[in-house]
């Protein structure tokens, strides 16, 4: 039995990974949240699931956890790491359920490198408006986390034994990272037309998804991931086999007027490409022409 705090509990994967934790039955959970809420509701394949637990909405209320998630989005770093303090992180780890590969890098300021542990989260999980002070989250298949083959993250492991969690300590944790952001990197293109998943289809909007993934394969593989050559076509196909009505969340985001995870994905493809000397046009592009597009 762990207590356990999820940062972005009200959020899509704050709150799928808070209802797995509770499935365990093992856990007492502290539900941090930024917009004050009632209650948590998650529909989950299995059923609906309404969060037990400690709600907080001010990190000077808390008080320390065996564990820490944070499940914001990279962009809400600063805010997220308010908390950290009174739930007692440095002593607790704290994992990092973010896109991107920079978990390390992010919550370098506040949290010491071996007590982080970052996690790779794949999950298609919405949103939907809260409603009389119900947050409501969907989650469409399986939670699949992987985490590296170290101590922390057989610790992390174990903390979802008897959920649905498909949770996976792994050898090459960076591998995986660095194709969940070649994927990720793909959607800016989506985005930038603001057209759903088919658009993908185009012939030349296909072919500049190919130049993004095969920039970030030669960035990746400076920084020690194994990419095959074949990751570019691979990821493309993946892309064209969604929903052709399909929206990424970079283009839900821009939709809703929300800030934009770029920097953490395209951006980070082109700030690890710099400290390289490996040219990333295509990355390049996409971050400035998202960001002037969404710069208020
Ligand atoms: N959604 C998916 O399907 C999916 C799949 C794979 C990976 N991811 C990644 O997972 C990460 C989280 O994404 P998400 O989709 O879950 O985002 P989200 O739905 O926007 O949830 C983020 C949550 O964090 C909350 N938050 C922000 N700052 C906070 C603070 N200081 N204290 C407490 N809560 C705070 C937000 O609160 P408010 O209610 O005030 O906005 C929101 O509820 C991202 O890196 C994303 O790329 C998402």
């Amino acid at each position: 039995m762990a207590r356990i705090a999820i940062i972005g509990a009200s959020g899509a994967i704050g709150g799928v990974i808070a209802s797995l934790l509770q499935t365990t039955g093992k856990h007492e959970l502290v539900l941090c949240v930024r917009t004050p809420i009632d209650r948590i509701v998650v529909q989950t394949p299995e059923g609906e699931v309404a969060l037990n637990g400690t709600l907080l909405t001010r990190p000077e209320d808390a008080t320390p956890v065996d564990w820490v998630m944070i499940a914001t989005k990279a962009y809400d770093v600063d805010s997220a790491a308010q908390w950290l303090e009174n739930l007692g992180a440095g002593a607790a780890p704290v994992a990092v359920l973010q896109n991107g590969v920079e978990h390390r890098e992010r919550f370098a300021p506040y949290i010491a490198h071996e007590r982080i542990l970052p996690v790779m989260v794949d999950c298609p999980v919405e949103r939907q408006p809260t409603q009389n002070g119900v947050a409501r989250l969907v989650q469409r298949s399986t939670m699949i986390l992987r985490v590296e083959d170290e101590t922390l993250g057989h610790e992390f492991v174990g903390l979802f034994a008897g959920s649905t969690a498909d949770v996976v300590a792994v050898e090459d944790w960076l591998t995986v990272a660095w194709k969940k952001l070649a994927n990720n990197a793909v959607g800016a293109l989506p985005a930038l037309v603001l057209k759903p998943a088919g658009v993908l289809h185009d012939e030349a909007l296909g072919e500049v998804a190919l130049d993004i993934v095969r920039e970030c394969i030669a960035v990746g593989r400076a920084e020690g991931a194994n990419l095959p050559d074949s990751l570019a076509e691979d990821t493309l196909a993946a892309c064209r086999r969604a929903l052709p009505d399909s929206i990424n969340s970079l283009h839900a985001d821009r939709l809703a007027g929300r800030p934009i995870e770029i920097d953490a994905r395209n951006g980070a493809i082109v700030r690890k490409g710099k400290t390289h000397g490996i040219p990333t046009p295509a990355n390049s592009m996409a971050v400035a022409l998202l960001k002037a597009m969404t710069a208020k």
